[in-house]
């Protein structure tokens, strides 16, 4: 036997036990009279001890770092504890020492606050996957994934696999493919999502499915995408959208209920238009208010020309600002101009505590003016109020963007607080400018509104999905919709997308084809695991820390050093 006990579970209780450890050393701590070492496994830090009159000694002073031991002693009482350990409340006294495993000197310290880089860290995950702080995630991880599954077996989904050599799946990113070596020249895809199959399976008559699967998808990755990633796919027949939104909005309270004990409030609602409207984007952070007011009437007419031609002029206010110096605004024109933000200029309203107003547009709007626009937008005295102007949909963008700068400066997206929302009534198509076409703005098989039934053929571009998506403090955590379940319906939705009768065949027959033995109406949605793990875990979207091997930005694995180069000879037999 390795062990008796693990490195985190002894206590004062266990005092005059004798136990055994195995674990890798941590530090060695040498004092001359005394030697100390840290003992780490999974679950914790054990202090071992060794007086200089121990014939283990020796052999204790020449354990390295990450050395693999195994040590037999007694457990007694600290004499001073350590309140930061868990187990700082004793030591053990060795009086057995057996050297497992040799290491080499790690590259970096193998401890909560480490040396290591990135790069370093990633080349050597399995070293960084030993810090309590990266290996605690992927342990979370775990129990999402469960208080996920207890749910869904719960309300009778069954997990069922579907492949992962496919053909395209169309989830609007680049595929990854795979070349077939017995049919040269032709090629599989990895699935983007399981979508099609788990339509097929509600054809086949399965009611309720789910599955935790990767996912994979050739597209720039962020901090949070991954080239693979893991969604949590789900599928019901025989629903309609609030079915679906009851059912899911179920299962993320009781994930947050079982993992963090959190007891989310009933999720709001709220229209994709008044989201962009409000909030500048389609996955609002709710955290906080400062929501986007349109000024263009109020501040026209002054002969500043900037805000007249504009399309669109917006302000957002920020509470207790008005004393930002010259300094603190040129900084944040600086932030809007950035090419990734994309604003021309910012415009401040400084409403003073003494009932004052000023602004950097003096010339052209009086205090009159300016407290009139200030009362358009509530603010109070004290409040800055920041304004844009330009073309709508860029304006909006950016002062959504400037929005959420904001709240973090001033500490309004908190992170032991959580804001969720279903986002409702997204359009079914959007237009794409380089193809000049449409593209399906969530999948090809979503379904519209029946109420927008005469608007596909006169205006496609309005029409309605009934497509709903969870976000959670500015992150979208899924996507989901209700399918169309007819071929007629699945035709007209591809030749919106200008394919052609031919083309629908060829690309999706499969699915045109099982429309017509039979298929029920039916709706699913699907979670973004990791960005589930993150936001509940972490409140942050930083999905790599909790998946165990990572890409890194440029989707390289900096461990396997893939993608790589392949045999000649493999090339040859497939064809390459
Ligand atoms: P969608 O494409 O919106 O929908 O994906 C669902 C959720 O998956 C997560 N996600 C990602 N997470 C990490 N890295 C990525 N590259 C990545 N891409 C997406 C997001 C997203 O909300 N088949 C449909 C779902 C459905 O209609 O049922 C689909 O895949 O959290």
């Amino acid at each position: 036997m390795y062990r008796t006990h693990t490195c985190g579970e002894l206590r004062k209780e266990h005092s005059g036990k004798t136990i055994t450890l195995a674990g890798w050393v941590q530090g060695v701590r040498d004092l001359g009279n005394l030697i100390f070492i840290d003992l780490r496994d999974r679950y914790g830090i054990t202090q071992l001890f060794f007086d200089k009159s121990s014939p283990l000694a020796e052999s204790a002073k020449q354990l390295g770092r990450e050395y693999v031991i195994q040590v037999t002693g007694t457990i007694r009482e600290r004499s001073s504890k350590n309140a930061q350990l868990e187990t700082g409340d004793i030591e053990m006294l060795v009086e057995q020492l057996t050297v497992l495993n040799e290491s080499k000197t790690p590259p970096f310290t193998i401890e909560d606050v480490t040396d290591g880089g990135d790069d370093l860290r990633m080349r050597y995950r399995y070293l960084d996957l030993r810090r309590s702080v990266v290996n605690k995630n992927l342990l979370h991880r775990h129990r999402v994934a469960q208080a996920v599954r207890e749910f869904m077996d719960g309300q009778g989904f069954a997990d069922v696999e579907t492949p992962f050599l496919i053909k395209s799946t169309p989830e609007g990113a680049r595929d990854f493919v795979v070349p077939s070596r017995l049919n040269q020249g032709q090629f599989y895809a990895l699935p983007q999502s399981p979508q099609t199959f788990k339509q097929l399976l509600m054809v086949a008559g399965f009611d309720k499915y789910y599955q935790i699967t990767r996912c994979f998808r050739d597209e720039d990755l962020r901090a949070d995408r991954q080239p693979e990633f893991t969604q949590i796919d789900c599928e019901m027949a025989f629903v309609e959208q609030e079915d679906v939104l009851q059912m899911f909005e179920g299962m993320v309270k009781h994930v947050f209920q079982k993992v963090r004990g959190i007891e989310l409030e009933n999720f709001p609602r709220m229209s994709y238009a008044d989201c962009l409207k409000y909030y500048g984007n389609d996955k609002p952070d709710l955290r906080f208010g400062m929501k986007l007011i349109d000024v263009k009437e109020t501040v026209s007419g002054k002969n500043f020309k900037v805000f007249d031609d504009a399309e669109y002029v917006v302000a957002i206010v920020a509470e207790g600002c008005s004393e930002y110096t010259r300094k603190q605004t040129d900084e944040l024109t600086d932030w809007v101009k950035r090419p990734q933000i994309g604003a021309g200029g910012l415009v401040f309203i400084k409403c003073g505590v003494d009932g004052s107003y000023k602004s950097s547009v003096d010339k052209f709007y009086s205090a009159d003016d300016l407290k009139k626009i200030a009362k358009h937008c509530n603010a109070k005295a004290g409040d800055l109020v920041l304004i844009l102007s330009g073309a709508l949909n860029k304006t909006r963008k950016a002062a959504g963007e400037l929005r959420l700068e904001l709240g973090a400066r001033l500490g309004l997206r908190k992170v032991d607080d959580y804001k969720p929302l279903w986002v409702l009534d997204f359009p079914l198509l959007e237009w794409d400018e380089e193809d000049n076409r449409f593209n399906a703005m969530h999948h090809p098989f979503t379904s519209w509104k029946k109420e927008d039934n005469e608007l596909i053929n006169t205006n496609p571009g309005a029409v309605r999905a009934n497509a709903y998506d969870v976000v959670i403090n500015g992150v979208e955590l899924s996507s989901g919709s209700i399918r169309i379940h007819n071929r007629a319906q699945q035709e007209k939705m591809f030749s919106l997308l200008g394919l052609t009768n031919e083309e629908a065949q060829y690309k999706f027959g499969f699915i045109l084809n099982a429309f017509e033995y039979g298929a029920p109406p039916h709706g699913g949605i699907a979670f973004g695991f990791d960005r589930f793990c993150s936001i509940v875990i972490s409140n942050l979207d930083y999905i790599r820390d909790f998946i165990a091997f990572p890409k890194n930005n440029s989707g390289r694995d900096m461990m396997l050093d893939a993608p790589s180069d392949i045999d000649a000879r493999l090339k040859k037999e497939l064809g390459l």
